[in-house]
């Protein structure tokens, strides 16, 4: 009886977990990302403490950016998402439970491993292998959970925010336990069981599918769902994004080489990257363009809903770093900008102006209807959140762009007898003003995300745990879960 009473009502007691860790995560890994921004300007900073020292710490910090903020908030929205549009309470509160407890040791048991030294040396894959274990583990309780709760959903169509996440989750699946193959040699050492250049395209096979399917798939999930539900309105058009859902999965595959021109890989392989990345350029912007529109007649609500900016912004970085992507994918253009701080404005503009801005909209409409308050406890702090931390995404990637230009100019730079113009030192001087800029723009951002924090604290204080209760009657459409 009381299970079947429980049934009617939707689990968020998961969704408010996995939506105040990736708050609290978000605080902590962007915080890192300043003391390391600091490291690269003042150099001299945490020296001596291997544990304090940038080459420890810069793996922490994408760790905690990208799997604990990014990852969490991918959580906490699927979680509410799938079950408000399938109209029923996720399969199983014990397997999420698992899977919010197990992913919050994998982040401690990185948060501690990193510091000390133990890594595979595989971007974005540094964790050990036991640890690799525990993440296959926890992935496959959300699997469960996610999927399960489809299986069992009590509205036909199933809504196409879902088939993003659920790609998201098969796709992750996949590249985690492809590229962490691994042969142990003690708890915490292991080699990878490629070689070679085998080893570099299966690693930036992964490394471009993190971007691909979680730094962006899951994301696109979160634009399907709570854009509308922000402006009130529904998508856009639905045709264009089955079309997008279909056309992004099939590129995104094929474009990892793009990470790898000029190196020991097959020149055609790298060629196909180059292609694959030029055509991913329509899906992407198919999509954005998708999102943007599903504001058209409702363009006014800009000006005084912070919120639906934070979302809105966010299509406009994606636009941007999507365009940036396949233009720095064309060899040449590479040849120029690859190894020089250009990658970093292109990855922060993604980063933070996508799934910070993505995310951070996310969260702002999930905390009051889990806390059961018809709004946020300030708006005022909502609009300084989203000036600041505009301003610090603009300084940061403008003074990457032009220290990334600068160093990869200065780098080919020839004097007439052939011998280089520059040393490297004189190009390292050279960007040091930017390093200073960058570490400014990433201390605005982190105070925005300071300012979040205390807005949802607030909110939380002043409301309760709530218990939504399942409506009865299906309609048939999402646009009404
Ligand atoms: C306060 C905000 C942030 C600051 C100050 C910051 C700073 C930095 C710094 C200094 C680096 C190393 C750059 C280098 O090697 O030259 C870095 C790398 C990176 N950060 Fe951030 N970051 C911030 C937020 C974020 C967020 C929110 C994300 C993702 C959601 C992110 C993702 C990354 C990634 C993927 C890299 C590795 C880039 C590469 O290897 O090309 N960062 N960050
Ligand atoms: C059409 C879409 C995109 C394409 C074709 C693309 C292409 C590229 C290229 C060519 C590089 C430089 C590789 C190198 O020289 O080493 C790069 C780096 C990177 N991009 Fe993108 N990009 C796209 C979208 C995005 C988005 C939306 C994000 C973030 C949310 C992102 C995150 C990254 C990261 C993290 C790296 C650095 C990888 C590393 O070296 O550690 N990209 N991308």
């Amino acid at each position: 009886m009381a299970h079947q009473l429980q049934n009617d009502y939707y689990n968020y007691k998961v969704v408010r977990q996995f939506s105040i860790a990736a708050i609290l995560w978000g605080v902590i890994g962007m915080a890192v990302g300043c003391w390391i921004a600091a490291q690269l300007a003042w150099p001299e900073l945490g020296q001596g403490i291997e544990w304090l020292s940038y080459g420890r710490l810069r793996p922490l910090h994408t760790n905690a950016v990208i799997f604990a903020f990014g990852g969490c908030a991918l959580f906490a929205t699927s979680y509410y998402v799938v079950q408000r549009t399938c109209n029923v309470r996720i399969i199983s509160d014990k397997l999420a439970a698992f899977h919010f407890w197990g992913w919050q040791l994998v982040i401690v048991a990185a948060a501690i491993s990193l510091p000390l030294g133990f890594t595979q040396g595989k971007e974005y894959a540094e964790l050990e292998w036991p640890i690799d274990i525990l993440i296959t583990l926890t992935w496959l309780a959300y699997a469960a959970v996610f999927f399960g709760t489809l299986a069992i959903r009590k509205v036909n169509h199933i809504y196409v925010a879902n088939w993003f996440y659920g790609a998201f989750i098969i796709a992750v699946a996949l590249l985690h336990v492809v590229n962490s193959a691994a042969i142990p040699a003690g708890w915490m050492k292991s080699y990878s069981v490629y070689a070679g250049v085998q080893d570099a395209m299966v690693q930036w096979w992964y490394g471009h599918n993190a971007v691909g399917f979680f730094l962006t798939a899951g994301f696109l999930g979160m634009m399907y769902y709570f854009i509308p539900k922000q402006v009130g309105r529904p998508v856009y058009s639905y045709r264009l994004s089955i079309v997008h859902f279909w056309a992004l999965i099939f590129t995104y595959m094929w474009a990892g080489p793009h990470h790898l021109h000029y190196t020991a890989l097959p020149d055609w392989t790298q060629s196909v990257g180059m292609v694959f990345s030029l055509i991913l350029l329509a899906p992407s912007w198919g999509g954005m363009i998708n999102g943007i529109m599903t504001l058209s007649g409702a363009w006014h609500k800009l000006r005084d809903d912070p919120i639906l900016r934070f979302l809105i912004v966010s299509l406009s970085f994606y636009g941007m770093s999507t365009f940036e992507g396949p233009m720095m994918a064309i060899k040449t253009v590479n040849a120029l900008s690859h190894y020089t701080d250009w990658t970093i404005g292109h990855v922060h503009s993604g980063a933070l102006g996508w799934v910070g801005f993505i995310s951070m909209g996310s969260l702002y409409y999930l905390m009051p209807r889990l806390f059961g308050k018809a709004e946020m406890h300030s708006k005022a702090a909502i609009e300084v959140h989203f000036w600041i931390s505009t301003i610090g995404i603009v300084l940061y990637i403008a003074a990457m762009w032009i220290a990334g230009v600068m160093q990869g100019l200065m780098w080919r730079e020839l004097n007439p007898d052939g011998t280089l113009a520059y040393t490297f030192v004189e190009s390292v001087k050279a960007t040091y003003p930017y390093y200073v800029v960058r570490f400014l723009g990433g201390l605005l951002y982190v105070s925005g995300m300071v300012i979040m924090a205390w807005n949802c604290w607030m909110t939380a204080r002043d409301g309760r745990a709530v218990q939504a209760k399942i409506p009865a009657l299906v309609l048939n459409t999402p646009a009404h879960a």
